[in-house]
């Protein structure tokens, strides 16, 4: 109860705490940082995938930007010889400005990707978007790209229907909170659907990624992926970094693939948002940062001044 109370008032949340509690989620700002997380990453067995934190840009001069910075991602991860794909945002290559302008962004972070071998995933923002996202995903595989795949939410009503024809998924519950009309709100609901979408996915002969944290979901997942035979490099798990890192080790030494959802830049605020939003302990976390720097404040005002020496 507490929890959801928070929620709603983490907007208003300093955004300097923000940054303290959020922080293990992001590698840093720079794409430095980033590299050394995902070396870490692939010394440790795990896979990873880099995003570029940021969406909802405002200009045709961002959008491109972001395309550039993605490119240049690709770059380092062909040039050090990493382990790793990366992620992107439609919003962020500039979807709400034109489809015709994303599409163009979009294309030459595939194509720069396919040139090394390389993957892109499409993350899955607001229910807004899916139809131009999924469109966009069919129209380049359409050209010939099959180094491009999409994220599809469980929580969305539609989701199943999604899967059909769909050939490499990244399946998680979805982060946005939508409507009852379009979305589950139950938990459990959500997770019924999570297993519905694996199970056409699979039964497809899709690629998936699984990408939870949910005990429940990790179990009935692993459970169906061995049912059907599939060996180690026909699935793979995803975690975001920060997360369950100790389970995700205990996978790895499972003999799973795991991958890793690294974050790094600037534009750090929105996804530290999300990421506060589902942290079981993020109203001791908030509380507690919250009394340090009132407890700050009250020493500063209580220390002698200048004028309180005699
Ligand atoms: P749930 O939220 O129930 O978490 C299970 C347990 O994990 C919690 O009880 C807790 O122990 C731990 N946990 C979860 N989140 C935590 C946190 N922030 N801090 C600390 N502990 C935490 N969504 C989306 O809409 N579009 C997308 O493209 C993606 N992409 C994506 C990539 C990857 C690799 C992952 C793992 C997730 C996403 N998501 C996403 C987010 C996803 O939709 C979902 O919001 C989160 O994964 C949380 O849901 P879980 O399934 O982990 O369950």
């Amino acid at each position: 109860m507490f929890n959801r109370a928070l929620v709603k008032v983490l907007p208003a949340v300093p955004r300097g705490v923000v940054r303290r509690v959020a922080s293990q989620y992001i590698a840093g700002d720079s794409l430095g940082d980033a590299v050394r997380v995902v070396r870490a990453l692939n010394t440790a067995g795990k896979l990873a995938t880099v995003d570029v934190l940021g969406e909802e840009v405002g200009t045709a001069a961002e959008a491109a930007a972001f395309a550039a910075e993605y490119r240049a991602v690709l770059e380092r991860i062909g040039a050090e010889r990493l382990d790793a794909n990366v992620s992107v945002k439609l919003t962020a290559l500039g979807l709400e400005l034109g489809y015709d302008l994303c599409r163009e962004n979009l294309e030459s972070v595939v194509s720069a990707a396919a040139e090394r071998g390389s993957f892109v995933r499409i993350d899955m923002e607001d229910s807004t978007t899916t139809d131009a996202t999924l469109a966009l995903q069919r129209a380049l595989r359409g050209a010939g790209y099959e180094n491009v795949g999409v994220v599809l939410q469980s929580r969305l009503r539609r989701s199943l229907a999604d899967t059909s024809g769909l050939d490499n998924v990244r399946l998680c519950k979805g982060i946005y909170l939508e409507p009852a009309e379009i979305a589950h709100q139950r938990d459990d609901e959500v997770r019924a659907s999570f297993l519905a979408c694996l199970d056409a996915l699979l039964a497809q002969g899709s690629y998936v990624a699984v990408a939870t944290h949910d005990e429940h979901l990790i179990g009935e997942s692993l459970w169906r992926i061995r049912a059907r035979g599939l060996s180690r490099d026909e699935y793979e798990l995803q975690m975001l970094l920060g997360v369950r890192a100790e389970r995700a080790d205990e996978l790895v030494r499972e003999g799973h693939r795991l991958r890793v959802y690294v974050p790094y830049g600037t534009h750090w605020y929105e996804y530290s948002l999300r990421r506060l939003q589902e942290n079981p302990r993020i109203a001791g976390y908030v509380a507690a940062d919250t009394l340090r720097r009132v407890g700050r404040r009250k020493d500063q005002k209580g220390a002698p001044g200048p004028d309180s020496s005699s």
